[in-house]
């Protein structure tokens, strides 16, 4: 066998445009009513209109860059608090400017607050931050997205939804790969009903290369976990298969599916600064509906696993205020070095305007232990 090296890889934690991101979740966002979020460093105010629409404008007044959350909103227009200038909260457009005396014809229509394509789905707010545009920011209307908002596979008409979310004090990169490494299951998330660190052993996974990311292909999920022997005593079904996949920017995909049930997830780690991120989890089922504590036994499950992720990472950051290198080994951590090709690959492709080489020529089976 040929002697593996550890690669070496650093993060760029360059956060990438032109895509979706989660926001805030619906809930907390109220008809008439703003609410501050950050997106890629960028402050945003997220609310709804009166018809309960959401929108999303960047928190800073063209003016002088007052920001708007402190202005005054009417459920149809932003009134910013320094000189009065009121906006369209939809198109950010400028409706009037108090100051102008009936003589002056300043246009005011040609005056934009930041505004952003934002999008209800699945228990979240969506919002598109385009690539950064041509500078005169503040004289152009918004960038349209070129899609609708990723959208949370399900199977059956009706099924539970829930939704968990921890911030994490770590860039995007660790994030993700964190979300996507299979060799750290052992030694955080142990559970005596779950498994514990000598339930180790070695694994076999296919992966094939899917637009803008890669598959996990549908596999029978191992057989060491509790929850799963009694998934299929439960479904009677002889097949349980699981498919995940990584999406750029940071879509996570895990479809269970075993006979009539399916279980379905989007996670997507969310990047709020440099050094900093949130990792959603929003889950449907129609597994186990009808008996009634289950679906918070579920909660409490993936509440306990994404607690885990998140002590640990929060202990990471102690480690990374150093800028160490990283090290990436093979197989467990080839999911990650694909993750940065993929990320390097796209940047490429949009530099040059080409279409972008996806780093996978085809199938791979990658083996580890864990
Ligand atoms: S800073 Fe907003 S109106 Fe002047
Ligand atoms: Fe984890």
């Amino acid at each position: 066998m040929p002697e593996l090296l550890p690669q070496r890889q650093d993060p760029d934690s360059l956060m990438l445009t032109g895509f979706w991101y989660r926001a805030l979740p619906a809930g907390r966002v109220r008809r008439n009513r703003l609410c501050k979020a950050t997106l890629l460093e960028i402050p945003l105010i997220i609310g709804r209109d009166r018809l309960g629409q959401p929108f999303a404008l960047r928190d800073s007044c063209p003016h002088r860059g007052m920001p708007l959350n402190c202005g005054r909103f009417d459920g149809e227009n932003l009134e910013c608090g320094y000189h009065g200038w009121q906006f369209d909260v939809h198109d950010g457009q400028c409706q009037l400017i108090p100051s102008l005396t009936a003589e002056q014809n300043l246009k005011v229509d040609r005056i934009y607050a930041g505004s952003y394509a934002c999008e209800e789905q699945d228990s979240f707010i969506w919002v598109f931050i385009p690539d950064p545009g041509p500078p005169g920011a503040g004289f152009a209307p918004r960038a349209e997205a070129p899609d609708a908002a990723p959208q949370l596979e399900k199977f059956s008409e009706t099924y539970k939804l829930a939704y968990l979310q921890a911030e994490m004090p770590v860039s995007i990169d660790h994030g993700i790969i964190g979300l996507m490494d299979p060799a750290h299951g052992p030694f955080v998330h142990q559970a005596w009903w779950w498994r514990s660190r000598h339930s180790i052993h070695e694994k076999k996974k296919h992966f094939e290369p899917i637009p803008n990311g890669f598959r996990m292909s549908a596999h029978t999920p191992s057989s060491n976990s509790a929850p799963y022997k009694l998934l299929r005593l439960y479904a009677d079904a002889d097949s349980i298969t699981t498919t995940i996949d990584f999406v750029l920017p940071n879509l996570r995909t895990e479809t269970i599916r075993a006979g009539k049930y399916w279980f379905s997830s989007l996670t997507t780690v969310t990047p709020i600064s440099r050094n900093h991120c949130r990792i959603d989890v929003v889950a449907a089922w129609n597994l186990f509906s009808w008996v009634p504590f289950v679906p918070s036994l579920m909660k409490f499950v993936f509440a306990k696993f994404v607690e885990q992720d998140r002590r640990t990472m929060e202990l990471q950051a102690e480690g990374l205020k150093h800028n160490p290198h990283l090290m990436l080994i093979d197989d467990a951590d080839r999911p990650a070095k694909w993750y940065f090709q993929l990320k390097a690959a796209h940047l490429e492709a949009k530099r040059t305007g080409t279409q972008m080489k996806h780093p996978m020529q085809g199938p791979v089976t990658l083996k580890w232990r864990s």
